[in-house]
């Protein structure tokens, strides 16, 4: 692609604390819901846990490095919570936040923007001890949490956000129970879904008051097409845009659920959860709204395929779509991401819009010359990288751009095997080997900047 393109976007990586960090139990760490969860046999495919991942906590030098090499303008991380607060309530534990305040310093150093989020689904087992999210004061004790982060970080870090993809959290942690805390109840999904949109306003409110970096949220929003232009098709497709798309951003930008959703959700529990004032509170103004994009989605009415995923959907269904598919078996449709980008800015606009996610899975190994051959992945994020400039050349205000992800990690449930990164991780030795497409990357961020590739050292 013609790197001059990009002139105007910020480009990056994306990763999250529990798929990458390791060291569960060092340093004063309290367990996470993703510990007990990977715990259980039969949660995590393959048996495997988070408790190793891609051992960043221990190679962080390394990682700063393959940024550094990499050339790329943003790292976005997120912060464990159950490294500050261990036990999910009071001061901040000293050796956890230090491990994000050197963190952000060096990435700094290296001319490299630190966008934090922090909450990446890894929730203090004794939170949830106390009910989790279904519970209101969880959405308190998250804001106290916000607090302790931004008045330590607050004055390095000028990208934030409070959750990524609520919907995945509440859904597919309460709902399908596939992703911790592993329930399977309505009630505590609806209750979780609002909660955690509430302790992001909260979250919201507390970081205005200790830095002055740009606040903001990263959902998972995506196109739903219906799968034929039946009337029936048309309403299902509307429902699950509203459980997907509605319910997470008209609220935090209109201050108001869908109707349409809050009378399903209705009909599977009880919403006196949502109190006169909260979403006032979720609500509150932010800077900019994150998009973790990776593919799109087909629903109808009855028929076969797979359930969409969400509270009081039973009856519909995911026809799939034709065409070539990531190992995830996601279908890959790059003009989906514009499409989406250009309703979101009609619908949630005006914002600054950030891709925060995007990126592809593949069977990634090294080949008989020593290097890892990732094809699918480069064009992938070629495609939807120049999908996502269209959208910007329509009028979408795009600051940037981040692959999903900087290394091979814990992919949730789906353990080691799904490889998303531009860098691979030998979990047996913990070496790093970038890939093609990490190759592919560099180049193109020198192309941009108009600097010779081989200008910074190589990474072993
Ligand atoms: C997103 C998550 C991220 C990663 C990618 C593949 O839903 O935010 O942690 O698992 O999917």
């Amino acid at each position: 692609m013609d790197a001059a393109r990009l002139a105007g976007l910020q480009v990056g990586v994306a990763t999250s604390a529990y798929q990458i960090e390791g060291a569960v139990d060092r340093d004063g760490r309290g367990p996470s819901i993703w510990d007990i969860f990977g715990a259980q046999p039969g949660n995590i495919r393959n048996g495997d846990t988070g408790e190793h991942a891609a051992a960043h906590y221990d190679n962080v030098d390394t990682d700063i490095a393959l940024l550094e090499w990499l050339g790329v303008d943003v790292y976005r991380f997120s912060v464990a919570w159950p490294r500050i607060q261990p036990d999910g309530t009071g001061t901040a534990n000293p050796a956890g936040i230090g491990f994000y305040d050197r963190l952000v310093d060096e990435l700094l150093e290296r001319g490299i923007t630190p966008n934090a989020t922090l909450y990446h689904w890894d929730l203090p087992q004794a939170l949830q001890q106390l009910g989790g999210w279904p519970e209101r004061d969880t959405a308190e004790r998250f804001a106290e949490y916000a607090l302790i982060v931004g008045r330590v970080l607050g004055d390095r870090v000028p990208v934030w956000a409070t959750l990524n993809e609520p919907w995945v959290a509440a859904f597919i942690g309460h709902h399908t129970g596939e992703h911790a805390p592993g329930i399977r109840d309505d009630q505590a999904a609806v209750a979780a879904a609002h909660h955690l949109l509430l302790g992001h306003g909260l979250a919201a409110q507390a970081l205005r008051t200790v830095t002055t970096g740009k606040v903001g949220i990263v959902t998972n929003p995506t196109v739903v097409w219906p799968a034929s232009d039946r009337a029936e098709d048309i309403a299902a497709a509307r429902l699950v845009d509203g459980v997907r798309n509605r319910w997470w951003l008209d609220s935090v930008v209109h201050g108001a659920y869908p109707d349409d959703v809050l009378e399903v959700f209705r009909t599977v529990a009880d919403t006196s959860c949502i109190r006169d004032g909260d979403l006032e509170i979720i609500s509150t103004p932010l800077d900019w709204l994150g998009v973790n994009f990776y593919t799109p989605e087909q629903v109808a009415a009855g028929g076969r395929g797979g359930r969409p995923i969400g509270p009081g959907l039973d009856g519909l269904s995911h026809p799939p779509l034709e065409g070539k598919r990531t190992t995830m078996d996601w279908v890959i449709k790059p003009e989906a991401l514009t499409e989406l980008l250009v309703r979101l800015h009609a619908d949630y606009g005006p914002t600054e819009w950030w891709i925060t996610e995007n990126g592809a899975a593949s069977a990634d190994a090294p080949a008989a010359d020593g290097a890892v051959h990732d094809p699918v992945r480069t064009d992938y994020i070629e495609r939807h990288l120049t999908a996502a400039l269209e959208a910007r050349d329509r009028g979408v205000p795009l600051a940037g751009y981040l692959v999903w992800s900087l290394l091979d990690n814990f992919e949730w449930a789906e353990g080691y095997e799904q490889r998303f990164g531009v860098i691979y991780v030998d979990y047996q030795t913990q070496e790093r080997l970038p890939k093609d497409s990490a190759h592919w990357l560099r180049a193109l961020l020198a192309a941009r900047d108009q600097r010779d590739p081989s200008d910074r050292s190589p990474v072993r």
